[in-house]
């Protein structure tokens, strides 16, 4: 379910919610009001009815009251006269006074006249002596009679209830002494009921409150009032009538009779249809709202959110791809907020996809500085063998030169001492011929061919160079046997990963040796060698160390000596130093070159930096001669240089072999490489 219909579902049942509690309530209400006025409109009507009635009676009081304070009543009480009666209730008089009955009683109750009226029949009628006499004998007649107060009221005669007044017969001036009481009544009949309809416009029924055939409806009110005690009560009948109810009392204050007044429910009706009317004015008030407040919430939030979404929703799911987009951020309201924090969140984004192509930008360089480091590392390892192979080759070149020399002579002298040896051989061979013959006594012919034989041989010649030439031999073969010892102390001494303690000064001459080759035509070499101790180091390394730095001499004198017949000269020295630090033995080895221009001082330690051409050099010699004295034996590898004298290296290495840490000391100081380290003589 979207938000479009979750939001229409909710307005729906909010505004379906809020029509019915409306409605609820002011059909509570209304009815209720309604209902309040019916009810008191239908006890006015009651009241009306009663007081109608009361009318009737209060009528029928006066007439009694007029009749009864009369002197012609009061004198026919003394002197009963047909005249009188016959004056003054004929049936026309009776009728037209709606007087049903009259008696006259004197004081001791005796009846003296009784009239009853048919006002429907219109004619005088019998009336059981028994009633005249329960009339006559009623405490309120005699009540009357008595305190000379008239009377009026209901009373329930058996042969209908009916109107009653009673007064005492007075004189005209209501003067006594009472002469008797007048009694005067009205039928309550349906011509009186008729009459009290007539006068309140609605439908009166007078019933007996103790008749056994009373109307459900009016024996519930009887119940209602008499448990309630209240004066009036009203019940609806129906849709349609409500009737209402009081109880008339008779004139012992009896309840004789039950007035039911029935009316329209005229204003009950009119609720009703106000209330419908309602109804259809809330259903349209609620479609029109919820209408509305759809419309509005479809314009101000819901079309905002669904842009946003589509937007965001564009945006994030790559379709452009470009977190450069911005939304349209539309008002000052949450929801312009929110666009706005949107748009705050996609520049972070952004910066972030920035940062992120620059970190891979990153990594992809450092990949590949890591990748050409590697490469570099290689070629220098590669590098360093084809060096490592370019200076066996030439020492191997160098040394098969050095050996050449002495093994050419050992070689010529061996082949004249062979063919010196066949000589003499035959010379013997004459010898003990000679012998021979001397001995057997034919010694003159012997000697002769000796003579010739001798001097064939040469033998004064062979005896004087044979010597010489073994001598020679001798010396070439010592000479091979130096340098093959050279080239087995050069080349054996680093086996093993372990430092051992060395003869620097043999060491220096074995390499001085297998060099010779490489130096002897540009330079004589002089060594200065001190009384030193053995020193712990890798003298393999330090072999190597002392090779590169003769050979650098060496190249740097060619440079000095070519196209010329002078040769410059290598020297090397050594001595212990003994310093508050320990004992360092100390190598230098100077050259007559060229000198080191002051531009390239700075940089000649650096791995790969040559100033010889292609294929004469590759850089190295000194970063590895660096690494092997400072970093594997904890020395110092300094030099002296200038231009046009030449240059001299210094080589100091602790003699115990114990790396010392870099500190203040003349140690520390000469251990560098860099320009600090550079002193210009
Ligand atoms: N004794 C010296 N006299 C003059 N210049 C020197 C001397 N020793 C070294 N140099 C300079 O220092 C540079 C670096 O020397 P290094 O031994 O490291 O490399 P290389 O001799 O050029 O080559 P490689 O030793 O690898 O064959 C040389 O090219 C040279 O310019
Ligand atoms: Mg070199």
């Amino acid at each position: 379910m979207n938000l479009g219909q979750k939001t229409l579902l909710v307005v729906s049942l909010t505004v379906a919610g809020v029509m019915i509690v409306l409605y609820a309530v002011s059909r509570d209400v209304l009815l209720r009001s309604y209902l309040a006025l019916e009810q008191e409109q239908t006890r006015s009507a009651v009241s009306r009815t009663e007081a109608a009635l009361n009318d009737q009676l209060t009528a029928l009081a006066r007439t009694t009251n007029d009749y009864g304070a009369w002197d012609r009543t009061y004198a026919f009480m003394q002197h009963p006269s047909r005249g009188y009666i016959k004056q003054e209730f004929e049936n026309d008089t009776l009728e037209g006074l709606h007087i049903n009955s009259v008696m006259l009683a004197n004081t001791a109750q005796k009846i003296v006249f009784f009239k009853a009226y048919d006002s429907v029949a219109k004619a005088q009628v019998g009336v059981p002596v028994e009633i005249q006499r329960s009339v006559a004998t009623d405490f309120r007649a005699r009540q009357a009679a008595a305190t000379s107060t008239p009377a009026h009221g209901i009373l329930l005669l058996p042969q209908g209830p009916v109107l009653i007044a009673a007064c005492p017969i007075l004189t005209s001036a209501r003067l006594g002494p009472v002469r008797g009481v007048l009694v005067m009544t009205r039928n309550l009949d349906p011509s009186l009921v008729e009459g009290l309809k007539e006068r309140a416009l609605l439908s009166v029924a007078v019933d007996l409150a103790s008749s056994p055939s009373l109307p459900a409806d009016v024996r519930g009110a009887l119940q209602a009032l008499e448990s309630s005690g209240e004066k009036i009560h009203v019940q609806s009948l129906n849709q349609i009538s409500v009737a209402g109810y009081s109880i008339l009392r008779d004139i012992h204050g009896r309840t004789a009779l039950l007035l039911r007044v029935e009316m329209p429910r005229s204003v009950f009706q009119r609720g009703l249809t106000s209330l419908r009317y309602l109804l259809l004015t809330l259903c349209i008030a609620s479609v029109v709202f919820g209408l509305t407040t759809l419309l509005l919430l479809q314009r101000i939030v819901l079309a905002r959110l669904t842009y946003l979404t589509a937007e965001v929703g564009r945006i994030g799911s790559g379709k452009s791809g470009d977190l450069s987009e911005r939304i349209l951020e539309r008002g000052s309201d949450e929801i312009g907020r929110l666009g706005r924090d949107i748009n705050r969140m996609l520049e972070a984004l952004q910066k972030n996809a920035g940062l992120e192509r620059l970190n891979e930008a990153l990594r992809q360089e450092i990949e590949e500085r890591q990748l050409a480091e590697n490469a570099r590392n290689q070629m220098a390892v590669e590098l360093l063998q084809s060096q490592k192979l370019k200076a066996i080759g030439a020492l191997a070149a160098g040394v098969a030169h050095e050996i050449n020399t002495p093994i050419q002579f050992v070689g010529d002298n061996t082949r004249f001492l062979h063919d010196a040896f066949a000589d003499l051989a035959k010379l013997l061979e004459q010898y003990e011929l000679l012998y021979q013959q001397i001995r057997d006594g034919a010694g003159k012919p012997a000697l002769d061919s000796m003579d010739e034989a001798r001097e064939r041989v040469d033998l004064e010649f062979l005896r004087a160079e044979i010597p010489a030439a073994l001598d020679q031999t001798l010396d070439g073969i010592g000479r091979v046997a130096t340098i093959v010892r050279a080239l087995k102390s050069f080349s054996h001494v680093d086996a093993g990963a372990q430092k051992k303690a060395a003869d620097l000064n043999s060491a220096l001459e074995s390499t001085i040796v297998v060099v010779r080759n490489e130096l002897k035509y540009v330079a004589d070499v002089e060594t200065a060698f001190g009384n030193l101790p053995q020193v712990t180091c890798y003298l393999g390394d330090l072999n190597q160390v002392f090779l590169n730095l003769m050979l650098n001499a060496a190249h740097s004198i060619g440079d000095v000596v070519e196209g010329t017949d002078k040769k410059g000269c290598i020297r090397v020295e050594t001595h212990l130093d003994s310093t508050p630090d320990g004992d360092w033995a100390e190598v230098l080895i100077s050259d007559t070159g060229t000198g080191i221009p002051e531009g390239v001082r700075e940089r000649i330690f650096e791995p790969f930096f040559t100033t010889k051409p292609v294929g004469k050099g590759t850089g190295q010699g000194l970063a590895l001669a660096r690494s092997v004295v400072v970093e594997k034996h904890g020395g110092a590898l300094t030099f002296d240089t200038e231009m046009g004298r030449g240059t001299t290296f210094h080589v100091r290495i602790p003699v115990n072999g114990i790396v010392v840490p870099a500190s203040g000391s003349a140690a520390g100081q000469t251990m560098g490489f860099g320009p600090a380290s550079a002193a210009t003589v």
